[in-house]
């Protein structure tokens, strides 16, 4: 082998190498074809390895031969990794484009149960006029849920409020049929003047449909003080009604009856439905009752650790679940405790 003939076979090799570098068209293929050319076992060593084939006074002429062409290739090659790097750039940007205007994906938030948020908006308006909220048990005395509010043991109204009794308990145990226990537990453990809340669950044996359940919710209210009268209950539960149903709500006191109130009444208010002039859903009369109330009875009171010659109270309980169903238009009661998601979710 002579110079001439190792020129050519340079130059051959130059030019296959440029031609797989402009070629390449990914970076591992470039990384590939720069290992099969410049590499330690690449083509360009293998061909420098010949040298000893040379004529001893050409051998030194070699390098200059040989080291432009590397450094050709090597400059080429890196010219083409940086375009290929750009040309990856590019396609992922078109792929990867965000839409910063896109909606955010919305985080499932929890909401209150409608009767929970009932009860705080009950706590809320009456809150305005000093009511404080306790906390009393729902499972009861038969002593404090019946005979300290001056039902006996043979007293008919017995009959409204049958309920589940604990068994084995000698203290007569029951599962509460009313929050109005809670009011002798206020008067026992505090002192007048008294203006309490006592909101909690309650339960009666009743033959469940849309508007009675077997388990269910009541807010219970008590003011004792000096001079109290049916007039403070009336202003009252009209600031009442129309905080929770709107400033043009009629109302009216009916007569009532409860063994624990003396007089008693039933507080309604103007169907929400039709506005007064008679429909199905207040049985055609324009009113919707919407609790029960009166005049704390001496006898309550006075089981209440209360002295009536000195105190005058009255007292009030309404339905949560029947004032939620008023306020969103729920139709069946049962719907409360189903625990349908669906449901729950929509408020
Ligand atoms: N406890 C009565 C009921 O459950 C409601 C009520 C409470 C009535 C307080 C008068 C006074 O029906």
């Amino acid at each position: 082998m002579d110079l001439q003939s190792f020129s050519q076979q340079l130059d051959e090799l130059r030019a296959r190498a440029l031609d797989a570098v402009a070629t390449a068209d990914d970076p591992a293929e470039l990384d590939s074809v720069e290992s099969a050319y410049l590499g330690r076992n690449g083509e360009l060593r293998k061909l420098l390895g010949n040298i000893g084939q040379l004529p001893g006074p050409d051998r030194p002429k070699v390098g200059a031969l040989a080291n432009p062409i590397r450094e050709e290739l090597e400059a080429t090659i890196a010219t083409r990794r940086a375009r290929l790097d750009e040309i990856a750039l590019d396609v992922r940007l078109a792929r990867e484009k965000v839409d910063v205007t896109l909606p955010g994906r919305a985080l499932p938030r929890g909401s209150l149960h409608p009767l929970i948020e009932t009860q705080r908006e009950i706590a809320r308006i009456f809150g305005q006029f000093g009511f404080v909220t306790y906390d009393s048990p729902q499972v009861e005395t038969e002593a404090l849920n019946f005979e300290a509010l001056n039902i006996p043991a043979d007293h008919p109204a017995r009959d409204l409020w049958d309920t589940l009794y604990v068994a084995g308990s000698d203290r007569h145990l029951l599962l509460r049929t009313h929050t109005s226990p809670g009011q002798i537990r206020v008067m026992r453990s505090t002192s007048p003047p008294i203006r309490a809340l006592s909101p909690g669950r309650c339960f009666r044996y009743e033959a469940v449909d849309a508007s009675h359940g077997f388990e269910f919710f009541q807010v219970e209210g008590l003011m004792v003080d000096e001079g109290t009268t049916l007039a403070d209950l009336r202003g009252l539960l009209d600031e009442f009604a129309h905080g929770m149903f709107g400033p043009d709500t009629a109302t009216r006191f009916r007569p009532g009856y409860y063994p624990f109130t003396e007089p008693s009444v039933a507080f309604d208010i103007g169907c929400l439905i039709c506005g007064g002039s008679g429909c199905p859903a207040c049985k055609r009369t324009g009113w919707l009752t919407i609790l029960g109330a009166g005049m704390v009875h001496p006898v309550v009171l006075r089981n209440g650790g209360i002295d009536p010659e000195r105190y005058q109270g009255f007292a009030f309980g309404m339905g949560t679940d029947r004032i939620a169903m008023l306020r969103h238009g729920i139709g069946d009661i049962r719907s409360f405790l189903d625990d349908d998601m669906r449901f729950l979710g929509s408020f």
